[in-house]
């Protein structure tokens, strides 16, 4: 459990939640339907936009439920959920693999798989041939796709295998393998890039090397849709994060709009009289003590307020600024689910920064 200390008394262990805060959070952070959209953003151009996305399988299960998805023109937008959230199933409509039960997807301005010119897309595992060459693997696609041979030697490039475009496709690792259906995603050279969980079972080395890969495709004017169960994942390399849960969206907006600046750390003494005082001033639901530090679920601007009632209750506050959540934070507050938080996972994307808050 991530948020003990205090235990019960002063604190739930999630934070409330349901679908009136769903909602909350999802058009706090402007997601929601054309009806609450302002003028500034009908003028945003989406390279994908759908509008009640719902997929019935034929066994029953539903995928996705009434999903809003908007990818804008030129940014690096990253689709996250856990496993089973409903993220491969979307992409898979999104680039014409499959239809939807109901609802309406825009892919670059048209109906899924016709833009394909447009699009570039690493969906399904990329069928290769084995004891071809990485170089003759693609030469085979652009001739199937019409594509100049050109292009190649450029994606090679593009994806860092240049050195290795003579061995063949089974001698690679799979970091290699992944990178190679890049490649062949690039051939088109698209202006929408559409990756599912490129980064799934790859090692650390080749998890950095992939986040490094997609970061320098996303520069420029490529949109890049890119769908991981890695906070850390997308919190480095996104501008703007889509959060599904059981084929839901449960909200949308940038990293930063996502953690908020909700909130206020504290750190007071003696704690057990602080915490008292605390939830005597704001109530049990707004106060939580995680690793020695109180975080208060209220506005900010109650610091002065809250300090003055801790001093004159003869409590020392040696720390009182506002908090920013980690986007781990974000997703248990959203689906007050500890089984899907536990399944995004911070990940080892860099050993070297352990991002993304701390793992359960
Ligand atoms: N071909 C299929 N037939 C039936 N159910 C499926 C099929 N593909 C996926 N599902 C189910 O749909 C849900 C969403 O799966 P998926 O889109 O693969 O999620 P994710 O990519 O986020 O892990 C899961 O419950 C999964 O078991
Ligand atoms: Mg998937």
């Amino acid at each position: 459990m991530r948020h003990g200390g205090c235990g019960g008394r002063l604190t739930r262990e999630t934070p409330p939640r349901g679908p009136e805060l769903q909602k909350q959070a999802i058009s706090r952070i402007g997601a929601g339907g054309d009806a609450e959209s302002t003028p500034e953003e009908l003028l945003i151009e989406l390279a994908i936009e759908t509008k009640g996305l719902t997929k019935r399988y034929s066994n029953g299960i539903v995928a996705i439920d009434n999903l809003d998805l908007h990818v804008r023109k030129g940014e690096v937008y990253g689709f996250l959920g856990p496993n089973g959230a409903g993220k491969t199933t979307t992409m898979r409509i999104l680039v014409g693999l499959m239809r939807p039960s109901s609802g309406t997807a825009t892919v670059v301005g048209t109906v899924p798989g016709h833009g394909l010119v447009q699009v570039g897309s690493l969906v399904e595992a990329p069928a290769f041939y084995p004891y071809l060459s990485a170089r003759d693997n693609l030469k085979a696609l652009t001739r199937y796709a019409g594509v100049p041979g050109s292009r190649i030697e450029t994606v090679l490039a593009e994806v860092d295998l240049t050195d290795r475009a003579h061995d063949r496709y089974s001698s690679f690792s799979l970091g290699m393998k992944q990178r190679l259906g890049v490649a062949a995603a690039l051939l088109k050279d698209p202006q929408l890039l559409i990756l599912d969980e490129p980064s799934n079972g790859l090692d650390p080395q080749g998890i950095v090397e992939m986040r490094d890969l997609v970061r320098n495709l996303g520069k420029g004017e490529r949109t890049v849709l890119l769908s991981s169960h890695q906070l850390a994942e997308v919190e480095q390399i996104c501008d703007r994060v889509g959060v599904i849960l059981r084929g839901k969206m449960v909200a949308e907006g940038t990293v930063a709009e996502l953690r908020g600046q909700t909130g206020l750390a504290l750190m007071a003494e003696p704690e057990q009289a602080a915490g008292e005082a605390l939830v005597r001033l704001l109530g049990p639901e707004a106060v939580r003590l995680d690793a020695g530090a109180f975080r208060l679920d209220v506005p900010p601007g109650r610091a002065a307020e809250i300090n003055r009632a801790l001093v004159t209750s003869g409590i020392d506050v040696s720390e009182l600024r506002p908090a920013a959540r980690s986007l781990e934070d974000v997703f248990l507050q959203l689906t007050g689910d500890p089984v899907a938080t536990a399944e995004v996972t911070s990940g080892p994307v860099h050993p070297a920064t352990p991002a993304g808050g701390s793992p359960t």
